[in-house]
């Protein structure tokens, strides 16, 4: 019989069993695969993804590290794909769906179940998420020349403090300080792997294959909107049009996708998404520059370090 791509359970017992493990602020601690620190919980369904998921031609993947402005990117692409369908904004799924929903986890959600997703019944062009590292993808994403990989980062010090509030706010941090944070920010033990890795992975490639990864940082949109919409658009194949920019489209999509409107929607603020993570931490602040006041000239001075040996051309706004 043809063996199932998502491993049995004792295929992941004896995994686990032969992995390093770290305790991270997970209460089941993280297990490094691949190269990288995962949480045990989703570690049959990165294996699944890597071995099922076949890419096709237009679809778009949102790549991230977790707190880098995936759910903002999420309804963003939701928004520019699928706007002629909903002009009026009363009518947008945004205003009724989690940005979760609109975009979905490969490795959190469609790969969640023991039984595999029919991924080819979804209409094209098909959106998707994923933390993966870029080394880490299925082959077939890096070998389909038509898919489109938009990576979203941010400035360290923004995640490392984002990371730790979305932590305690979630009452998942296992009582960890700032301190403990920012000591295994720089070791690069947490879920999905070290920072810096993560983004220069997506940065070479970016590089190597302009036309297929969109190398993005958080605080440059939030600094020149207009014309990075423009372009996220052009990348993902949806321009927008003359009479489009002329009709305001461009900021309407922006606003409705701002943390302000998105963070008072109802469906924004309640229920869960998995069993440990509530809505409501996803929408916080969305500040650049808020992690002064947060973070001791010690931390900062260890992050500075650290990246300046990692990121040697790659600067972020602070
Ligand atoms: P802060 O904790 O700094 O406020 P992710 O979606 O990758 O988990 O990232 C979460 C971060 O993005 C949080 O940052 C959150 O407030 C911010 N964010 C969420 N929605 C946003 C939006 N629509 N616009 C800007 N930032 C947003």
């Amino acid at each position: 019989s043809k063996t199932s791509p998502s491993p049995s359970d004792q295929e992941i017992e004896e995994l686990l069993l032969s992995l390093p493990k770290e305790q991270g602020w997970l209460a089941g601690g993280l297990f490094l695969y691949n190269g990288c620190w995962y949480p045990s919980k989703i570690l049959r369904n990165i294996i699944t993804f890597q071995r099922h998921f076949q890419a096709e031609d237009h679809d778009i993947i949102l790549a991230s590290r977790p707190k880098s402005g995936t759910t903002w990117f999420k309804a963003l692409i939701f928004s520019i794909v699928n706007r002629s369908r909903y002009t009026n904004y009363s009518t947008s799924p945004l205003l009724i769906t989690n940005p979760f929903e609109l975009v979905p986890f490969i490795e959190f959600i469609l790969y969640d179940k023991k039984e595999l997703p029919d991924l080819s019944s979804i209409e094209s062009p098909r959106l998707f998420s994923t933390h993966i590292p870029y080394a880490s993808l299925p082959v077939s994403i890096k070998g389909c020349n038509n898919t489109r990989i938009v990576y979203i980062c941010r400035n360290p010090f923004a995640v490392v403090v984002s990371s730790w509030h979305f932590a305690a706010r979630g009452r998942n941090s296992l009582g960890r300080s700032m301190e403990d944070f920012v000591d295994s920010f720089c070791k690069g033990i947490e879920g999905f792997g070290s920072f810096w890795d993560h983004v220069l992975g997506y940065w070479k490639e970016s590089l190597e294959n302009p036309s297929k990864v969109l190398f993005w940082k958080y605080e440059d949109l939030k600094e020149d909107t207009d014309s990075h919409l423009k372009r996220l658009a052009e990348f993902i194949g949806f321009p927008f049009s003359m009479e489009e920019e002329k009709e305001g489209v461009i900021e309407e999509i922006y606003k409705q996708c701002s943390l302000s409107s998105l963070k008072d929607l109802e469906v924004n603020k309640t229920g869960k998404f998995m069993p440990n993570f509530d809505k409501k931490c996803y929408c916080r602040k969305g500040e650049v520059g808020d992690w002064v006041n947060h973070l001791t000239p010690s931390m900062v001075e260890r992050l500075e370090k650290i990246s300046g040996e990692n990121l040697k051309d790659l600067e972020f706004p602070s």
